[in-house]
């Protein structure tokens, strides 16, 4: 079996090309860009392919998206149709996701922009804020991450809500589901925090519109997709007041560009995609046992429904 990885760095590329030849003693592993005979790749495992790139394997078996999402591997326009995509997730995937959405809910909640803004001033100013029971947190998206985030803030003895395509129930959580129940979630939530899949329904859904069924004084938290965010309107919300304050992990374009506004708006914190990554030895340990599951049943747990889009 050949497997091709391509990853946006070659030393990244090497690196995994390396620990997956370990874990795959039979098979053949080699960095994309080093493959001299295309018709022999079976499986690529990618983080952001290149458009093209898939189309250049006529026989592959199956794709790997070194992450959760499969966004970046469905946006090649020349992605060759049918062909099944694997996803990679796991326990500090998950862990990292929600030590990530409890750091930053905390953060708005106990309004730690405006206490770092007295301090700067040598200002004794004792903030106030409701308890956690007091305070509404919608999670949108109820998958891997959502699911346990939303379980965590719970936890934590937040009000807390979730949204979903389909319903689910979740212990502690409030749940809501599709098109039909989402004002319903949205009303009255404080602190939203996204972690839908990017898919053509979710494109653009963080917007002036959704801004303004939230709660007065509302947060954003973005911890899924830069798509998900339509950038202007985020910044007229946090001008008009809408929107108190931001936390911002994925963008449109990354790295973010340097002269991009949210660098140098004080409502914003930026964050360069660091939520939640899988640890490069578990991830590859998964990857390779997806492989080698795949290769023998021809399917695997951890299957995308590219139709679907996640
Ligand atoms: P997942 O397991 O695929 O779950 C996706 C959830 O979104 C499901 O609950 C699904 O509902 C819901 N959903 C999808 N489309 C919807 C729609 N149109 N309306 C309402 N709900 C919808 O995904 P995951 O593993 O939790 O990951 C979520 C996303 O996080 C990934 O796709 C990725 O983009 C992002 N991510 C970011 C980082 C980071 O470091 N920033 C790290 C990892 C992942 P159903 O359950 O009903 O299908
Ligand atoms: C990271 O963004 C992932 O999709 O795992």
């Amino acid at each position: 079996m050949t497997v091709a990885v391509y990853l946006p760095l070659d030393d990244k590329t090497q690196w995994w090309v390396d620990m997956l030849q370990s874990l795959l003693p039979g098979w053949s592993v080699e960095a994309m860009n080093a493959v001299t005979d295309p018709a022999a790749v079976e499986y690529a495992v990618v983080w952001r392919p290149r458009t093209g790139d898939m189309a250049r394997f006529p026989n592959l078996k199956a794709i790997v998206s070194i992450g959760a999402g499969i966004d970046h591997v469905l946006s090649d326009e020349q992605l060759p149709a049918g062909v099944p995509i694997i996803r990679t997730v796991g326990d500090d995937l998950t862990q990292r996701m929600r030590e990530y959405v409890a750091l930053h809910v905390l953060r708005h909640h106990r309004d730690m922009p405006r206490q770092l803004r007295a301090q700067n001033e040598s200002d004794w100013h004792a903030i106030v804020v409701p308890v956690a029971p007091q305070r509404t947190v919608g999670v949108m998206g109820l998958g891997n991450l959502g699911a346990a985030a939303a379980r965590t803030l719970a936890d934590l003895g937040f009000a807390t809500r979730g949204w979903s395509k389909s319903a689910k129930t979740i212990e502690g959580v409030t749940t809501f589901a599709g098109p039909d129940q989402f004002d319903a979630f949205l009303s009255g939530c404080e602190i939203l925090v996204n972690l839908l899949p990017m898919t053509s329904q979710t494109s653009g859904i963080l917007n002036a519109d959704l801004f303004g069924k939230l709660a007065k004084d509302a947060c954003i938290i973005n911890c899924a997709r830069g798509g998900h965010l339509v950038d202007d309107d985020l910044l007229a919300a946090l001008e008009s007041g809408t929107i108190k304050q931001a936390t911002l992990d994925v963008f449109h374009v990354e790295p973010l560009p340097a002269d991009h506004a949210f660098w140098r708006n004080p409502a914003i914190t930026v964050t360069p995609h660091v939520a939640s990554q899988i640890d490069a030895g578990t991830g590859g340990r998964i990857i390779a046992a997806n492989l080698e599951t795949f290769e023998s049943t021809g399917t695997c747990a951890d299957l995308a429904d590219a139709v679907r889009g996640y």
